[in-house]
Protein backbone atom coordinates (compact mmCIF):
# COMPACT_ATOMS: atom_id res chain seq x y z
CA UNK A 1 0.00 0.00 0.00
CA UNK A 2 1.32 3.44 -0.74
CA UNK A 3 2.34 5.35 2.20
CA UNK A 4 1.46 8.51 3.80
CA UNK A 5 4.05 10.71 3.68
CA UNK A 6 5.73 14.39 4.20
CA UNK A 7 3.83 17.25 2.98
CA UNK A 8 7.24 18.53 1.75
CA UNK A 9 7.47 19.21 -1.96
CA UNK A 10 4.39 18.88 -2.75
CA UNK A 11 2.91 21.53 -4.21
CA UNK A 12 6.26 21.59 -6.47
CA UNK A 13 4.70 17.86 -7.26
CA UNK A 14 1.77 18.93 -8.23
CA UNK A 15 2.72 21.74 -10.39
CA UNK A 16 5.04 19.62 -12.10
CA UNK A 17 2.11 17.20 -12.54
CA UNK A 18 -0.29 19.75 -13.67
CA UNK A 19 2.26 20.81 -16.59
CA UNK A 20 2.89 16.91 -17.56
CA UNK A 21 -1.00 16.16 -18.11
CA UNK A 22 -0.84 15.06 -21.95
CA UNK A 23 -4.37 14.30 -21.41
CA UNK A 24 -6.54 10.98 -21.33
CA UNK A 25 -5.37 7.70 -23.35
CA UNK A 26 -1.36 9.68 -23.91
CA UNK A 27 1.62 9.67 -22.27
CA UNK A 28 0.24 7.53 -19.58
CA UNK A 29 3.87 6.68 -18.00
CA UNK A 30 4.89 9.69 -17.48
CA UNK A 31 1.63 11.17 -16.02
CA UNK A 32 1.47 8.06 -13.69
CA UNK A 33 5.03 8.60 -12.71
CA UNK A 34 4.06 11.97 -12.15
CA UNK A 35 0.93 11.12 -9.84
CA UNK A 36 2.71 8.12 -7.89
CA UNK A 37 5.00 10.92 -7.03
CA UNK A 38 2.12 12.83 -5.66
CA UNK A 39 0.10 10.34 -4.01
CA UNK A 40 2.88 9.40 -2.01
CA UNK A 41 1.86 12.63 -0.09
CA UNK A 42 -1.75 12.19 0.09
CA UNK A 43 -3.52 14.08 2.90
CA UNK A 44 -6.19 12.07 2.73
CA UNK A 45 -6.43 8.30 2.13
CA UNK A 46 -8.55 5.14 3.20
CA UNK A 47 -7.86 1.56 2.70
CA UNK A 48 -10.66 -1.36 2.93
CA UNK A 49 -8.92 -4.75 2.80
CA UNK A 50 -11.97 -7.22 0.83
CA UNK A 51 -12.68 -11.13 0.54
CA UNK A 52 -11.82 -11.79 -2.64
CA UNK A 53 -15.27 -13.17 -4.25
CA UNK A 54 -18.40 -11.28 -6.21
CA UNK A 55 -19.35 -9.43 -3.57
CA UNK A 56 -16.16 -7.41 -3.61
CA UNK A 57 -16.75 -5.02 -6.21
CA UNK A 58 -20.29 -3.83 -5.02
CA UNK A 59 -18.33 -3.26 -1.45
CA UNK A 60 -15.90 -1.59 -2.94
CA UNK A 61 -18.13 1.09 -4.58
CA UNK A 62 -19.77 1.39 -1.86
CA UNK A 63 -16.41 2.14 0.62
CA UNK A 64 -15.63 4.45 -2.42
CA UNK A 65 -18.89 6.36 -3.02
CA UNK A 66 -18.24 7.02 0.93
CA UNK A 67 -15.26 8.50 0.76
CA UNK A 68 -15.84 10.71 -2.38
CA UNK A 69 -18.74 12.08 -0.62
CA UNK A 70 -16.72 12.60 2.41
CA UNK A 71 -14.23 14.62 0.72
CA UNK A 72 -15.89 16.66 -1.41
CA UNK A 73 -15.06 14.90 -4.92
CA UNK A 74 -19.20 13.27 -5.69
CA UNK A 75 -18.14 15.16 -9.21
CA UNK A 76 -16.04 12.39 -10.04
CA UNK A 77 -17.80 9.69 -8.87
CA UNK A 78 -19.21 8.26 -12.19
CA UNK A 79 -15.03 7.97 -12.91
CA UNK A 80 -13.93 6.75 -10.10
CA UNK A 81 -16.51 4.40 -9.50
CA UNK A 82 -16.22 2.56 -13.06
CA UNK A 83 -12.32 2.54 -12.15
CA UNK A 84 -13.03 0.65 -8.56
CA UNK A 85 -15.15 -1.58 -10.62
CA UNK A 86 -12.99 -2.89 -13.07
CA UNK A 87 -9.90 -2.91 -11.24
CA UNK A 88 -11.75 -5.01 -8.29
CA UNK A 89 -12.98 -7.49 -11.23
CA UNK A 90 -9.62 -8.07 -12.38
CA UNK A 91 -8.13 -8.77 -8.98
CA UNK A 92 -10.77 -11.23 -8.03
CA UNK A 93 -10.65 -12.74 -11.46
CA UNK A 94 -7.14 -12.71 -12.71
CA UNK A 95 -5.23 -11.63 -9.25
CA UNK A 96 -5.92 -14.62 -7.30
CA UNK A 97 -3.14 -16.97 -6.22
CA UNK A 98 -5.65 -19.65 -3.98
CA UNK A 99 -7.35 -22.28 -5.33
CA UNK A 100 -11.08 -21.54 -6.13
CA UNK A 101 -13.16 -21.70 -2.11
CA UNK A 102 -9.96 -20.37 -0.62
CA UNK A 103 -10.60 -17.29 1.08
CA UNK A 104 -8.04 -14.34 -0.83
CA UNK A 105 -7.49 -10.62 0.35
CA UNK A 106 -7.89 -8.28 -1.98
CA UNK A 107 -6.73 -4.40 -0.59
CA UNK A 108 -7.99 -0.98 -2.24
CA UNK A 109 -7.07 2.26 -1.07
CA UNK A 110 -8.35 5.51 -2.22
CA UNK A 111 -6.05 8.67 -1.68
CA UNK A 112 -6.60 12.53 -2.58
CA UNK A 113 -3.69 15.36 -2.38
CA UNK A 114 -3.26 18.59 -4.24
CA UNK A 115 -6.06 17.85 -7.44
CA UNK A 116 -5.41 14.45 -8.06
CA UNK A 117 -7.67 11.46 -6.80
CA UNK A 118 -5.14 7.94 -7.15
CA UNK A 119 -7.10 4.32 -6.60
CA UNK A 120 -4.93 1.69 -5.56
CA UNK A 121 -5.71 -2.05 -6.11
CA UNK A 122 -3.50 -4.58 -4.51
CA UNK A 123 -3.75 -8.29 -5.09
CA UNK A 124 -1.76 -11.11 -4.02
CA UNK A 125 -0.61 -12.16 -8.05
CA UNK A 126 2.55 -11.40 -9.38
CA UNK A 127 1.39 -11.26 -12.74
CA UNK A 128 1.27 -7.63 -14.06
CA UNK A 129 -1.97 -6.34 -16.11
CA UNK A 130 -1.71 -6.40 -19.81
CA UNK A 131 -4.23 -4.53 -22.14
CA UNK A 132 -5.73 -7.49 -24.18
CA UNK A 133 -5.76 -6.40 -28.01
CA UNK A 134 -8.65 -8.13 -29.39
CA UNK A 135 -11.26 -7.81 -32.37
CA UNK A 136 -13.22 -5.12 -32.12
CA UNK A 137 -16.18 -7.73 -31.91
CA UNK A 138 -14.63 -9.03 -28.71
CA UNK A 139 -17.03 -8.30 -25.33
CA UNK A 140 -14.25 -9.14 -22.90
CA UNK A 141 -10.61 -7.88 -22.18
CA UNK A 142 -12.35 -4.04 -22.08
CA UNK A 143 -11.53 -3.56 -18.54
CA UNK A 144 -8.65 -1.89 -18.77
CA UNK A 145 -9.47 0.40 -22.23
CA UNK A 146 -12.03 1.86 -19.61
CA UNK A 147 -9.68 2.20 -16.86
CA UNK A 148 -7.62 3.72 -19.91
CA UNK A 149 -10.42 6.08 -20.92
CA UNK A 150 -11.66 7.45 -17.60
CA UNK A 151 -8.41 7.79 -15.63
CA UNK A 152 -5.95 10.24 -16.28
CA UNK A 153 -3.25 7.83 -16.00
CA UNK A 154 -2.73 4.47 -14.80
CA UNK A 155 0.33 1.60 -14.44
CA UNK A 156 1.21 -1.14 -12.45
CA UNK A 157 3.94 -2.17 -9.51
CA UNK A 158 4.89 -5.21 -8.39
CA UNK A 159 5.00 -5.11 -4.65
CA UNK A 160 8.93 -4.86 -3.38
CA UNK A 161 8.88 -7.47 -1.13
CA UNK A 162 7.86 -10.34 -3.29
CA UNK A 163 4.48 -10.25 -2.28
CA UNK A 164 1.96 -9.40 -4.61
CA UNK A 165 1.19 -5.95 -6.84
CA UNK A 166 -0.55 -3.43 -6.86
CA UNK A 167 -2.58 -1.66 -9.92
CA UNK A 168 -3.22 1.99 -9.56
CA UNK A 169 -4.97 4.64 -11.39
CA UNK A 170 -5.49 8.71 -11.57
CA UNK A 171 -7.51 10.93 -11.86
CA UNK A 172 -7.09 15.22 -11.67
CA UNK A 173 -9.64 17.74 -10.51
CA UNK A 174 -8.47 21.01 -11.20
CA UNK A 175 -10.92 22.65 -8.96
CA UNK A 176 -11.13 23.61 -5.67
CA UNK A 177 -9.68 21.84 -2.64
CA UNK A 178 -12.16 19.05 -1.14
CA UNK A 179 -14.48 19.88 1.62
CA UNK A 180 -12.74 18.29 4.57
N1 LIG B 1 -5.19 -7.92 -11.38
C1 LIG B 1 -4.71 -8.62 -12.43
N2 LIG B 1 -3.80 -9.61 -12.23
C2 LIG B 1 -3.29 -10.34 -13.24
N3 LIG B 1 -3.64 -10.15 -14.54
C3 LIG B 1 -4.55 -9.18 -14.81
C4 LIG B 1 -5.13 -8.37 -13.78
N4 LIG B 1 -5.97 -7.49 -14.37
C5 LIG B 1 -5.94 -7.76 -15.67
N5 LIG B 1 -5.09 -8.76 -15.97
C6 LIG B 1 -4.77 -9.32 -17.30
O1 LIG B 1 -5.00 -8.29 -18.24
C7 LIG B 1 -5.97 -8.74 -19.19
C8 LIG B 1 -6.81 -7.58 -19.64
O2 LIG B 1 -7.67 -7.15 -18.59
P1 LIG B 1 -9.08 -6.48 -18.96
O3 LIG B 1 -9.72 -6.05 -17.69
O4 LIG B 1 -8.85 -5.45 -20.00
O5 LIG B 1 -9.90 -7.65 -19.66
P2 LIG B 1 -10.66 -8.91 -19.02
O6 LIG B 1 -10.69 -8.78 -17.53
O7 LIG B 1 -10.03 -10.13 -19.59
O8 LIG B 1 -12.14 -8.75 -19.62
P3 LIG B 1 -13.28 -7.70 -19.18
O9 LIG B 1 -12.66 -6.71 -18.24
O10 LIG B 1 -13.74 -7.06 -20.45
O11 LIG B 1 -14.34 -8.54 -18.52
C9 LIG B 1 -6.74 -9.85 -18.53
O12 LIG B 1 -7.31 -10.74 -19.46
C10 LIG B 1 -5.68 -10.51 -17.66
O13 LIG B 1 -4.92 -11.41 -18.43
MG1 LIG C 1 -11.35 -7.00 -16.65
Amino acid sequence: MIGRGSSAGTAAAAESLMFRRMGRGAGMNTAALAMEAVIEHAELQSSISLSSDDLAPRRARAFTRTKLTEWGLDALADRVLLIVSELVTNACRHGRTKSEGVLEEITLTISYQNAVVGIELEDNSRQLPVPRKGPISALDGRGLCLVAAEADAWTSRLNPDGTGKRVLAFLSWPSTPPAV
